[in-house]
Order: C-alpha cells, then sequence, then structure tokens
C-alpha cells in the first residue's frame, strides 16, 4: 500500500510521514512549500513541490506512483487570517478538494483521509461537542472545511468515494525527540506562542480576551498531542482499506484549558516566568471547543498517549529548545 500524504512537509504532515515511516509503509510526499519545510521531510521519501489544484503535476504524480491512498493536510488552517482574506481559504481549501477528488477519480483512488477541524461546528450548540452536533462554523476557514467534507460525501454517493473526515480540535506538541515540530512563517498558535515567550524569542504573551463565557472568562480550547493524531490517520487509512463506510471523528482529549490555565501549564512545565498580557479578543474565536472522542476510540479503537498538557507542552518545548528558529530554511 502507498500514502500519498498531501501537506508532507507541514507541521501535522510531517509527523504523519514520520508515523508513516516507522510502521515501514510505502510513502510518498506533495507540498507547495507556501508553509510547509523541505526539511521536515526525510531525503529518500518521494517528495514533489506541487500545488493540489496544479491538476497536470497531480495527474502526473498519480501516473508515475502507484498511490493506494490519500491523506490530506494541504490547506490553509489559520482562522484569523480566514476572516481577512475568506477567498484565499476558499480557494486553496475548497477548490483544491475539487481538484484532487476529479485527479483521484480519474486514477480509480477512491480512499482519503482528511483534515477537518472543530472550527466546523462554530459556536457549539453542546459541549462536550459529539460527530452529531450541529456544524454551524463562524469563520470562513470552519466554513470551507465543512464544505470540503460534503463535496466529499456527495463524492461518495455519486462515485464511491470512500472518506474519513477527522475534527481535530487544537494540536499541539511535537515528537518527542524534538526532531521535529511546529514552525508556521507568521505564528498564531498560542503554544508556540507561549514557548517562544520561554525562550525569550517574544517578549510576552497576549491572551485575547477575559470576558468569555467560560469559568475564567479566557477561550477553553482542547488539546491533542500531534502523534496521538497522527496515529488516528493510521488507524482511519485501516479503516478504509477493510472497505469500511465514510464516517467522521472528533479527535480531542475530551478536557478543556483556557488560555490563562495554558500559560501556566507552560510556566510549571518549562520552570519559565512567561509574562502575559490581557488584550482585546481576536476576531472569529468561539468562546469554547471541547471534544467527545469516544467514537474515535470505539469505532477506530483510537488510545491517546498524551494524557495532560503539561505533558504535550513539555514535547514541544523540547524541540523548541533545540531548534529557536524553527526549520530556519526560510
Ligand atoms: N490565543 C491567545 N493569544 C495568542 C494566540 C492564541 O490568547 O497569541 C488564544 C486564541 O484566542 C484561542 C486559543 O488561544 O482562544 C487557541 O488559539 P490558536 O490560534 O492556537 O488555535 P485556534 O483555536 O484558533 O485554531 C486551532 C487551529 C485550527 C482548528 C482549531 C480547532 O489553528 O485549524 O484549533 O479548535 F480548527
Amino acid at each position: 500500500m502507498t500514502t500519498l500524504v498531501l501537506g508532507g512537509a507541514g507541521y501535522i504532515g510531517s509527523h504523519m510521514v514520520d508515523l508513516l515511516l516507522q510502521e515501514q509503509r510505502d510513502v510518498v510526499v506533495v507540498d507547495n512549500l507556501l508553509t510547509g519545510h523541505r526539511k521536515a521531510v526525510p531525503a529518500g521519501v518521494p517528495f514533489y513541490e506541487v500545488d493540489i489544484r496544479d491538476k497536470d503535476a497531480m495527474r502526473q504524480i498519480f501516473r508515475d506512483e502507484k498511490i493506494d491512498q490519500v491523506v490530506h493536510f494541504a490547506a490553509s488552517s489559520i482562522v484569523p487570517e480566514s476572516m481577512k482574506d475568506p477567498l484565499k481559504y476558499f480557494d486553496n481549501n475548497t477548490a483544491g478538494m475539487i481538484a484532487l477528488l476529479e485527479v483521484m477519480l480519474e486514477f480509480n483512488v477512491k480512499q482519503i483521509v482528511f483534515s477537518s477541524t472543530a472550527a466546523t461546528y462554530g459556536t457549539p450548540e453542546e459541549s462536550p461537542i459529539s460527530e452529531t452536533t450541529p456544524q454551524n462554523p463562524i469563520n470562513p476557514y470552519g466554513e470551507s472545511k465543512l464544505q470540503m467534507e460534503h463535496i466529499m460525501k456527495w463524492a461518495d454517493e455519486a462515485y464511491g468515494l470512500k472518506w474519513v473526515a477527522l475534527r481535530y480540535f487544537n494540536v499541539a506538541g511535537a515528537k518527542a525527540d524534538g526532531s521535529i515540530g511546529e514552525d508556521h512563517p507568521v505564528e498564531t498558535h498560542l503554544v508556540p506562542i507561549i514557548l517562544q515567550t520561554a525562550l525569550g524569542e517574544r517578549e510576552k504573551i497576549m491572551m485575547f480576551g477575559d470576558d468569555y463565557n467560560t469559568p475564567d472568562g479566557f477561550n477553553v480550547r482542547d488539546y491533542v498531542h500531534v502523534m496521538d493524531l497522527v496515529k488516528a490517520h493510521i488507524l482511519a487509512l485501516d479503516y478504509l482499506a477493510e472497505g469500511k463506510a465514510s464516517n467522521q471523528f472528533n479527535l480531542g482529549s475530551a478536557n478543556g484549558y483556557s488560555v490563562k490555565q495554558m500559560v501556566e501549564a507552560a510556566r510549571q512545565a518549562t520552570g519559565q516566568a512567561i509574562p502575559a498580557e490581557i488584550g482585546p479578543r481576536r476576531a472569529g474565536d468561539p468562546d469554547s471547543l471541547v471534544a467527545a472522542s469516544d467514537k474515535a476510540r470505539s469505532i477506530l479503537n483510537w488510545q491517546p498517549e498524551y494524557e495532560s498538557v503539561e505533558e504535550i507542552i513539555k514535547t514541544a518545548w523540547t524541540w523548541h529548545q533545540k531548534h529557536p528558529k524553527g526549520y530556519e530554511d526560510r
């Protein structure tokens, strides 16, 4: 079985490639390197610097490599950016999915594991959020991912495309040895910003809003370790290989932590002071996103290993200490 990893040079994609290689699986990587890093993919893995919307280039890859399954991480994923530039999200994410499925179907490749998101639930009607909680996104990023889920659903009806959508909550941490990790050209995510502050690369962390409808007034999110997350993808690939029906699963820990609690946990995990200030709300942020992930546990037999945010933060801290400037390839 050969797995095509789209976005395999990105944060989550590179951890996926690492786990596939650990499991001795054949891997091909596509990444346009707009936000990914060539250095995040080991030499020797077939690598194509291609945008998934470039159908001719994608056709060539499907022709040259015998692809059995696709894992799709190649999307834009920054909530505040999507509020400012929604068309980028509908082009890269939604139109990217249409182009990809057209090529996959031309080559009769009909199994895809897809990165969906908690952002498809918007301000959720219940907590913890289950897979049947209504999806009403409040930002263009979440909207584009919901459109992508719907496109796959209809492609299944019409062409028998089998898909698993994994709805991620907040992904953090790094491979335990700190050899790969999170490095975005413009960092907006909470955990790397906190740790860059712990390292002295930033002066302080700004906590966006203390007047949310949560116990301490700060935004609450559910943090999941990137290695646990990619394990769920392997289980989803095997689920599809067994010929099972298209499905969707939340991937989170069922525990919510506020921004303030995360800063406190990072102070514990790193032993650093980490100066923090309260600032205004950021556009597009729901109060609280916490997953019920019993469905992934029971159907995919997903068993996350990292149970506390301190443990998650510690692995990210190892990466940041070893790579204070990230991959340094820009
Ligand atoms: N935050 C701060 N200060 C910062 C950065 C973030 O207070 O400097 C807060 C945010 O307001 C939010 C929380 O920290 O409440 C987490 O923010 P991130 O930017 O780290 O993550 P998001 O929750 O916005 O989004 C992430 C992914 C999305 C995914 C979502 C699912 O980027 O792709 O989690 O919950 F959809």
